[in-house]
């Protein structure tokens, strides 16, 4: 089977020694805490409390994407996301692992979708280019606009933008070019769906935003740009059928978790995510999100003042080689890196044997970028080993739609251990809510009149501090 594993014997002591890597002793230790955080993640889902691990069995989801996939694709061009975190980050990381690099220049002929454009900022200048691209187009560009609340100012200012532009351009029809991804029931962007008549697709109930992947929030521009959604979901259940292991040793998401709860303990409270593939590399921002927002808390469940978590660092092998390694082996002891290692690239690609007379590069002729770009993997593993930099690896024996599937239902479900081993909620996000609140009392909302009040003094630059 086309199946992802996880390789962890460099985490541990035997590889880096007691001090940076996890003993026996205490995996065995860990253990009864990890079975009954299984049991308890079991009994939650049962319960209904825990939908994400649900969502790749959803079979009504799925059909109302395919509806919502066969309604617009054969008149869009264009396909604009609107919306931030989690509900950009999965998009993007899917249409970069599984589309190629150059996707949206290929010709329409070549393309098996529309051209993709996630809108996850508010940088005017960004979106001035992607609203001039499009406009000459508009009559063939379909917004997807994501928002369960409807009330995040990035995504709502851009959806007014864009509505506003399609009414200017399409007339009374513009609303056809209009798919909202929102709450089922409640929210703004519901009531202005409800209202305005959009087509829309389901934020899945009780999901939080960076658990949505694998539901209508990451499927239908995925499915839109020709990604075969079926046997991504399906690789989400075959991780699924593996993670009912009650076995801490056996589940690949209970062993993640452990060894990176065992080794923040030792004081490495940084995870890098390092990908030795450019089209992974989109993952490592999507993990960043799940590992930042799940498990950054300062109250435990039971505990005060706990300010758990582990920060999540991107970077990308070859290229960060070339930046960051010297602090991975010679800085802070203070990391666990995980590669994603992909046996089987899409391309081996072989390079020419035409240098061979020059000896020092002879070594490369007639090999391949594929033997490279993992003999250049195994290099900086083993210089980390000899710096007692603790590592683990994710293999990839292809890239597909169906080994991504496991990836991203391996990480959220590691994530939810990993909660419970730091006895955190690892579902709410309380501290995004102030700088949330700050940005409409600047921008005058007045409800926050009074917070504006409170703000202004404190942000006041101060001129002996310029210089
Ligand atoms: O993970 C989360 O909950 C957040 O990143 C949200 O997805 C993000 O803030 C966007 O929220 P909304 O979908 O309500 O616009």
């Amino acid at each position: 089977m086309d199946r992802i594993n996880l390789y962890w014997k460099n985490a541990t002591a035997e590889a880096v020694g007691d001090k940076h890597g996890v003993t026996e002793k205490e995996l065995k230790q860990v253990g009864p805490k990890i079975k009954s955080i299984h049991k308890q993640m079991a009994e939650e889902r049962k319960a209904g409390k825990l939908r994400y691990r649900d969502l790749p069995h959803d079979e009504d989801m799925l059909d109302a994407v395919n509806r919502e996939v066969e309604h617009f694709r054969d008149r869009c061009e264009v396909l604009v996301v609107l919306g931030i975190g989690g509900s950009a980050l999965g998009n993007v990381a899917l249409q970069n692992a599984l589309n190629p690099y150059t996707y949206n220049l290929l010709s329409d002929r070549q393309r098996p979708g529309p051209q993709l454009f996630v809108l996850d900022n508010v940088d005017p200048d960004q979106i001035k280019a992607v609203v001039d691209f499009v406009t000459p187009k508009i009559r063939k560009t379909i917004v997807n606009v994501i928002s369960k609340s409807g009330e995040t100012a990035e995504t709502a200012s851009q959806f007014i933008l864009f509505r506003d532009l399609l009414q200017a351009k399409v007339g009374k029809k513009y609303k056809e070019n209009i798919l909202a991804t929102t709450d089922p029931a409640g929210g703004t962007l519901r009531k202005i769906c409800d209202e305005e008549g959009y087509r829309t697709l389901e934020v899945p109930d009780g999901v939080g935003g960076r658990f949505t992947v694998l539901s209508a929030v990451g499927l239908f521009s995925a499915a839109m740009c020709g990604i075969d959604i079926d046997a991504l979901l399906e690789g989400a259940r075959d991780m699924d059928k593996r993670l009912k292991d009650d076995d801490p040793l056996s589940n690949p998401a209970s062993m993640l978790a452990a060894v990176h709860y065992l080794l923040n303990e030792k004081g490495k409270s940084i995870s890098v995510m390092m990908p030795y593939s450019t089209a992974l590399y989109s993952l490592a921002d999507w993990f960043r999100q799940l590992w930042a927002e799940s498990l950054g808390k300062q109250n435990g469940l039971t505990r005060k003042n706990v300010f758990a978590g582990q920060t999540p660092i991107k970077a990308l092998g070859t290229t960060d080689q070339h930046s960051q390694v010297q602090l991975y082996r010679e800085g802070p002891n203070d990391k666990v890196i995980t590669f994603l290692e992909v046996e089987r690239f899409a391309q081996k690609l072989a390079i020419p044997k035409t240098m061979e007379h020059v000896e020092s590069l002879r070594y490369l002729a007639g090999s391949n970028f594929q033997t490279l770009i993992n003999s250049e993997k195994l290099a900086t593993e083993y210089a980390l080993l000899e710096s007692q930099r603790p590592t683990m690896t994710v293999l990839f024996p292809q890239i597909s739609p169906h080994t991504v599937g496991q990836f991203l239902y391996l990480y959220e479900t590691a994530v939810s251990y990993m909660g419970g081993l730091l006895e955190i909620n690892t579902y709410d996000q309380p501290a995004v809510e102030l700088g949330k609140q700050a940005t409409y009392a600047l921008m005058g909302q007045a409800k926050y009149e009074e917070l504006a009040k409170k703000i202004r003094p404190v942000i006041k630059r101060e001129s002996k501090y310029l210089v």
